[in-house]
């Protein structure tokens, strides 16, 4: 018997070179090398041969099969690239075509507070400051005037993060405030500083009114005659503005903050009457923010000279801020990722907030 294998090789290679798709090519793969497949039926002939026929026939067949395994995987590739460009091209989103916010997408109030907050300040000379979330321990609190054992840092329920070997390493902390991004600047900037750094902060605490991320934005003003003055007149101008409410009334109350001297906090005035909060009105105080002047340890610190410069500062829960102007009852629902919340309460995104045509939309 002699088996014409190149003939056999030739034939299958180019029905599989023209297979269409997957399943046809599967199934040449079943007809040439399957068990009842014909180069395996070639190969049972074998054992009728003479010992050095057998070899040589054995050989060619061997050969055959690899030349033909080869030529499938290679087709199976080439099908499969095919279909998946095909598959994209189907699934192609052009992605220059206009939103439509009118159907679907909401900015989260949360993006709006912070877009109001930067046009209201950056329309008095302010610029934006960003820092990481993942903050070391001196920018977080020592450099703040919070050193290792001040009972300041209690009060942080701070995230401590591991180190590569899975040990809580101390020197690392998702940052608890967003004060170290004051650090950061004036270690890199020479006064004037007018800077504003909105971004999340997290502390470990948990319960109706404190989520374990949050958001705060932080204010910095450093120059030679920078004063209080000037702190209360940026406070009540910020607060007119994002309240939008003239004249809103303020309360500076002592308080103590261990990078600030003196240190404040500020109520706002509102009423509650019949259950309704109205801001700006009324003979009740809500806390809304931290503030006082850059303690001259601080500036010396982060290598500012405080013979020279002076400044202050301010911290504003953004949330707070956001339930107290929008009328958000729960703290917790901003975090839910529950589309109908952000339906009601979210924003049109193309409606940037600015100064001119109104804070919002
Ligand atoms: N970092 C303070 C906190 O998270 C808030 C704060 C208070 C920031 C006073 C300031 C400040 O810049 O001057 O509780």
């Amino acid at each position: 018997m002699t088996i014409d294998t190149e003939g056999l090789a030739q034939e299958l290679i180019e029905r599989i070179e023209r297979a269409q798709d997957l399943q046809s090519l599967e199934a040449l793969r079943v007809e040439a090398l399957g068990k009842k497949g014909r180069i395996t039926a070639e190969m049972k002939q074998l054992g009728g041969l003479d010992p050095d026929a057998r070899r040589e026939a054995g050989q060619a067949l061997n050969a055959v099969k690899d030349r033909v395994a080869g030529a499938i995987e290679a087709r199976r590739k080439r099908l499969e690239d095919q279909a998946l460009e095909t598959q994209l091209a189907a699934e192609a989103v052009d992605v220059s075509l206009p939103a439509r916010p009118e159907r679907r997408g909401k900015l989260h109030p949360i993006s709006q507070t912070v877009d109001e907050i930067i046009a209201i300040f950056g329309q008095m000379g302010f610029e934006v400051a960003e820092g990481p979330d993942i903050e070391d321990d001196y920018k977080n609190f020592t450099a703040l005037n919070i050193p290792p054992e001040h009972p300041a840092r209690q009060m942080h329920d701070t995230f401590y993060l591991a180190d590569a070997d899975g040990r809580v390493d101390m020197s690392t902390v998702l940052r608890t405030h967003t004060s170290p991004v004051q650090v950061r600047t004036m270690e890199t900037t020479t006064p004037p500083i007018r800077v504003i750094a909105p971004g999340r902060t997290y502390r470990s605490d948990s319960d109706m009114t404190h989520t374990p991320m949050f958001h705060q934005v932080e204010g910095l003003v450093v120059d030679k005659k920078t004063h209080f003055g000037h702190l209360k007149g940026c406070l009540q101008d910020f607060c007119s503005a994002y309240f939008e409410v003239e004249d809103v009334p303020l309360r500076f109350r002592p308080s103590y903050f261990p990078f600030t001297e003196p240190s404040a906090e500020v109520d706002i005035g509102c009423s509650r009457k019949g259950g309704e909060l109205t801001i700006g009105a009324g003979d009740d105080w809500l806390e809304i923010l931290g503030c006082g002047m850059v303690h001259p340890k601080v500036l010396a610190m982060s290598g500012i000279d405080p013979e020279e410069y002076q400044g202050f500062a301010f911290g504003m829960g953004i949330e707070r801020i956001a339930m107290l102007k929008y009328g958000i009852p729960d703290l917790r629902t901003f975090f839910d990722a529950d589309v109908r919340w952000l339906d009601h309460y979210g924003f049109a995104p193309l409606e940037a907030p600015t100064l001119i045509r109104g804070l919002t939309p």
